[in-house]
């Protein structure tokens, strides 16, 4: 008599099991098209790389265009930007971090890990200062970089933070030359 009752409890059971799992696969196929739409679509996925044109940019002169609709502030950096960048000690940096995308996470900020790679003279950064998201004004600051008007944070002619409050360096997207005059972000 006990064996009997065990026997059909196990069989309850495992109606209820497979009822429930049979469920829960229906319910996923049914939320699953909702999730999937809140992905980005084709258009987004294909502005999510953005060709630069080097050869347009003139000595000294910053471009700013858009990646994944933030502005990316392209600078062909003069001998003397560059020098300043160089000159500036680390211990002087506010964020010593050089929030390089394309070197690791603790690579210092030095002007060399800042630049492009090999052609120090392009400085690639994303324009949105890192206080609370304006956008900077370049040429401008005691630092020679960027001004942002919103609360006074300045950076240098490395993108690097010298005066509060925002917190951080101007990071850096993920680049590549693609040819001597062309770069690839993203
Ligand atoms: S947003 Fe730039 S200083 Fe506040």
């Amino acid at each position: 008599m006990a064996t009997t009752e065990t026997a059909e409890t196990t069989r309850r059971d495992f109606l209820y099991i497979a009822t429930g799992a049979v469920g829960a696969v229906g319910a996923a196929a049914l939320i699953w098209p909702f999730i999937s739409q809140l992905q980005p679509d084709a258009s987004v996925l294909a502005l999510s790389t953005t060709e630069v044109d080097l050869s347009q940019i003139a000595e000294g002169q910053i471009v700013t265009v858009k990646w994944r609709g933030k502005p990316i502030f392209v600078w062909n950096r003069t001998p003397d930007d560059i020098t300043k960048a160089k000159d500036v000690q680390l211990s002087a940096l506010l964020d010593p971090v050089a929030r390089n995308a394309n070197l690791p996470a603790d690579a210092p900020a030095t002007d060399e890990n800042r630049a492009a790679k090999d052609k120090e003279k392009w400085l690639v950064v994303i324009g949105i200062c890192t206080h609370l998201g304006c956008v900077p004004i370049g040429h401008s600051g005691e630092y020679d970089g960027w001004f942002c008007p919103c609360h006074g944070s300045e950076y240098d002619s490395a993108g690097r933070v010298r005066r509060g409050p925002a917190p951080e360096n101007l990071p850096i997207p993920p680049y590549q030359f693609v040819s001597d005059t062309k770069i690839s972000i993203g």
